[in-house]
C-alpha cells in the first residue's frame, strides 16, 4: 500500500512529496512521473518512482495497487484532451482497487472554460465508483508572483478582472490540504472548496506590490479583448490567452472568491497571505 501521487515533479506535486515526507515513510511514497531524470532527487530520497504518461494509458499498467491512496494532479497539456488524459488514470486506479483517489480540480463556483475538463473529470470519477475526494483548488497567489519582471518594468498590473477579488493562497497550501486528505481518515467522498482565508484585488496587489519595492506601480484594468490581445502579443497562442482572460472575466464576477475556510481547516493554519508570497518571489 502506498501513498501515489501523479504529476509529482510539476510545482504542486513538488511541495506534495516533500510534506509528505514530513509525515510518513519515504518508502510509503510513490511519485509517478514522465521523465525519471527530473524526479533523481526525490528517488534519492527514498520514494518509489513510477514511469508514467497521461497519453499513454497502457503506462499505467501496474502503476497502482489495491488499497493505495491517490493524489490524481490534473495534468497541464491543454491542446492534448486533459478529460482523457484523467481518464486513463482513473481506469487504471479502478482496476487496482485503490482505497481513495483525490483529484485536484477547480473551485464549483468558477464558470470560466478553464473549469470545463475539471467538470468532465469529476463526474467520470464519481461514475466510476471509487472512493475519491475533490479537492477544488482556488487560484494561486504564485499565477501573478511568478511573473512579476513585466509588472516591475512597466509599473502596471494590467488585468481584466475590474474590481473582483480572488481568494488565492500559495501552492504550498494547496499541498497542505492534499497531504491532510492522502494522510488523515473521513475524507472518502467528500468536495472540499479551497481558497485563502483573504480574498485580494488588483488594487490592493499592485499596492503592496510598490510598498515591498518602493516603486510606483499601479492597477491598470483593461477589457477582456484588451487582455485578450496583450496576451496573444505577448506570445501566447489565441485559444490558451482566451481561456485565461476567461479567467480574469470570473475573478471580476466573484467567481474565485471562496469563503468556506476548508483550506486552512485541512491544513490545520491559516493560508499564506498575499504579502506574504510576493515577500518570497522578490527574494527569487
Ligand atoms: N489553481 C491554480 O491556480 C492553477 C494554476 C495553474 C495550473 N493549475 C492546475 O493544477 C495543476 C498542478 O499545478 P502546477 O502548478 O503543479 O502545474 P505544473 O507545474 O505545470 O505541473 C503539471 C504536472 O503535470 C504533469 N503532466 C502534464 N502532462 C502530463 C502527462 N501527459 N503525463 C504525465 N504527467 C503529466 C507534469 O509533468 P512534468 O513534470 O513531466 O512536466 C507536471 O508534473 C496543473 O497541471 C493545472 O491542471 C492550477
Amino acid at each position: 500500500m502506498s501513498i501515489v501521487v501523479t504529476g509529482a515533479t510539476g510545482h504542486l506535486g513538488r511541495h506534495v512529496v516533500q510534506q509528505l515526507l514530513e509525515k510518513v515513510p519515504a518508502d510509503q511514497v510513490t511519485a509517478v512521473v514522465r521523465d525519471e531524470a527530473k524526479a533523481a532527487d526525490l528517488a534519492a530520497r527514498g520514494v518509489r518512482l513510477a514511469v508514467a504518461d497521461y497519453n499513454r494509458p497502457e503506462t499505467f499498467d501496474g502503476v497502482f495497487a489495491a488499497g493505495d491512496k491517490v493524489l490524481l494532479i490534473s495534468g497541464n497539456e491543454f491542446d492534448k484532451g486533459r478529460v482523457a488524459q484523467h481518464k486513463a488514470v482513473i481506469d487504471a486506479a479502478k482496476a487496482a482497487g485503490v482505497a481513495l483517489l483525490a483529484y485536484t480540480s477547480a473551485p464549483g463556483s468558477l464558470k470560466a472554460a478553464l473549469a470545463d475538463d475539471h467538470r468532465d473529470t469529476e463526474e467520470i470519477l464519481l461514475a466510476s465508483g471509487l472512493p475519491y475526494t475533490l479537492l477544488r483548488n482556488g487560484w494561486y497567489h504564485e499565477n501573478y508572483t511568478e511573473n512579476l519582471a513585466p509588472v516591475l518594468e512597466h509599473g502596471a498590473v494590467v488585468q481584466a478582472a475590474g474590481e473582483g477579488r480572488v481568494s488565492a493562497a500559495s501552492r504550498a497550501d494547496y499541498a497542505a490540504a492534499a497531504v491532510a486528505v492522502l494522510t488523515g481518515e473521513g475524507h472518502e467522498n467528500k468536495t472540499y472548496e479551497l481558497g485563502g482565508d483573504e480574498a485580494w484585488g488588483f488594487a490592493e496587489y499592485a499596492a503592496e506590490l510598490s510598498r515591498q519595492t518602493g516603486k510606483e506601480i499601479t492597477y491598470n484594468p483593461v477589457t477582456v479583448d484588451a487582455y485578450t490581445q496583450i496576451l496573444t502579443g505577448a506570445g501566447l497562442p489565441g485559444p490558451l490567452a482566451g481561456v485565461l482572460a476567461g479567467v480574469d472575466a470570473s475573478i471580476e464576477k466573484g467567481e474565485l472568491a471562496i469563503s468556506t475556510g476548508d483550506l486552512s481547516r485541512l491544513a490545520g493554519r491559516p493560508t499564506t497571505p498575499l504579502a506574504d508570497a510576493i515577500a518570497a518571489a522578490l527574494k527569487g
